[in-house]
């Protein structure tokens, strides 16, 4: 039998009783700065031979982590302790990136020497543009980025001596800027068009879009509103605790392996319809729902029957059991944009119906499911011309300031150890090899 029993302060430190079959264990207790709880049992194996099991680690915390701090049932988001909405209302992403990354918003001469950083290292290897030949032009463009971040890496090879705290701006620099540039070039070879260099002159978004859509012969026409938007949906990606691909990230630096493999590793995390792949999903679910002449409603009965294997997708989530914040931002600057470019797109009004009906059904209200930053984005980046493909190259982008940040965390740590799970195993028992010829 196992059992917590109580909760006590002694000596200042709180600790945790845990009885298992008669004999009763200590476990400490940690307390986050916005008292998040949490019992530390590191030391249990070794004392009780049992471990914990939380498949899906739905209840496990990895790490502590400073970076970002998130409130599932109030909705709360904050990088660095600073509230999402007052980023997205006051900040630029590239601002927002130094802060995540570095702890505090930078002043004027840390901002210019970030930007000039992320200026200098624009350009990737001109022989990188060779690697772009070996894809197939139907290539997913997220298989694209993490093979071209790794590949970076053979370019650098002062990354295979380890981290160096002393360099590591400019390695995180690169990376920001070049994540970039890669995701243009590959959207461009995808298409069959000629590369577009990056201009130095132009902001980190805006030579975003400057590298994506202008042509050799005609300048691509930035509009403020697009850029505005687009740097937004950047800043909202930013970080976001212990998310699938950014636990990917820290297992991976947790090896040891420098910023650009561990990066890429978590662009593959990123690229399943479960995480940062919803968008794409969302928006080719909302096609589909209106190929099918439905107003969302049929589609919403559908989801509640499980034997349909479909969800709706944009909804629901790990941490949210309440509206997640970013979504509430991403809608609003959806309508504003929309309105702005006189863009009246049927899938928003779609998309608007299924809320409205997922909020008022018990089957979402019960199981807490809530728009999620996916939800909107993707009608944004439709918008804006952002072919649906690259809609989760968008979200690596935006993600890569907090990689980076929990890339670095890790590495200055000086109790990181290798990440290394345990497991509960259920296969067979001890049995020998039967020969071929024995075999039923
Ligand atoms: N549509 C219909 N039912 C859902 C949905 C949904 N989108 N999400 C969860 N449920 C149901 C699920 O079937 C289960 O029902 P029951 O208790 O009857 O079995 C219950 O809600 C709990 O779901 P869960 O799968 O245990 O929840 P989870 O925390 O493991 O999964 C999630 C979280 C985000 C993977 C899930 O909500 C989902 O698949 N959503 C759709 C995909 C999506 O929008 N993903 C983007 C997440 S936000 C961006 C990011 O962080 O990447």
């Amino acid at each position: 039998m196992m059992r917590i029993t109580e909760l006590k302060a002694s000596n200042m430190n709180k600790t945790a009783k845990l009885e298992i079959e008669g004999k009763i264990y200590e476990l400490p207790i940690v307390e986050g700065t916005e008292n998040e709880k949490a019992v530390d049992i590191s030391a249990l194996r070794a004392q009780s031979g049992y471990i914990t099991l939380d498949d899906g680690y739905g209840n496990t915390g990895s790490c502590k982590s400073a970076i970002t701090f998130i409130d599932g049932e109030q909705g709360i988001l904050r990088y660095r302790g600073m509230p999402i909405e007052e980023l997205a209302q006051r900040s630029t992403f590239i601002e927002t990136a130094f802060l995540i990354i570095y702890g505090h918003l930078p002043n004027e001469k840390e901002l210019q020497r970030f930007s000039g950083l992320l200026t200098k290292n624009e350009n990737i290897h001109e022989d990188m543009k060779f690697h772009f030949e070996g894809f197939p032009s139907n290539a997913h463009p997220m298989a694209t980025l993490s093979s071209m971040i790794n590949a970076s890496s053979c370019f650098y090879p002062e990354l295979m001596k380890g981290y160096d705290p002393t360099t590591f701006d400019i390695v995180a620099a690169r990376l920001i800027s070049q994540v970039r540039t890669i995701a243009a070039f590959s959207y461009r070879k995808s298409q069959g068009l000629p590369i577009i260099y990056p201009k130095p002159s132009y902001k980190y978004t805006a030579n975003f879009l400057h590298m994506l859509f202008s042509d050799p012969y005609e300048e691509y026409e930035l509009k403020p509103e697009v850029v505005w938007a687009l740097d937004l949906i950047f800043l909202l990606h930013a970080d976001h605790e212990q998310n699938c691909s950014t636990a990917t990230v820290r297992f991976i630096a947790s090896s040891r392996a420098n910023l650009f493999a561990s990066a890429a590793a978590g662009v593959c995390a990123l690229w399943g319809p479960l995480h940062g792949g919803a968008n794409q999903a969302v928006i080719e679910m909302l096609q589909e729902i209106r190929a099918s002449g439905d107003d969302g409603h049929r589609f919403i009965q559908e989801v509640k029957d499980k034997k349909s294997g479909k969800r709706l997708m944009g909804f629901g989530h790990r941490v949210y059991k309440n509206y997640d914040p970013r979504a509430k931002i991403i809608k609003e600057r959806c309508d504003k944009l929309l309105a702005a470019l006189k863009i009246d797109d049927p899938l928003l009004n779609i998309a608007k119906h299924l809320e409205e009906a997922a909020l008022n059904d018990p089957y979402f209200v019960e199981r807490k499911l809530y728009p999620n930053v996916d939800f909107y984005s993707g009608i944004i980046m439709r918008a804006i011309g952002i072919p649906v493909e690259m809609f989760t190259v968008i979200f690596a982008i935006g993600r890569m300031p907090g990689w980076i940040a929990n890339f670095k965390e890790i590495m200055d740590s000086k109790e990181s150890r290798i990440y290394r799970p345990r497991q509960v195993y259920t296969g067979p028992t001890l049995n020998g090899y039967v020969p071929i010829n024995e075999r039923d």
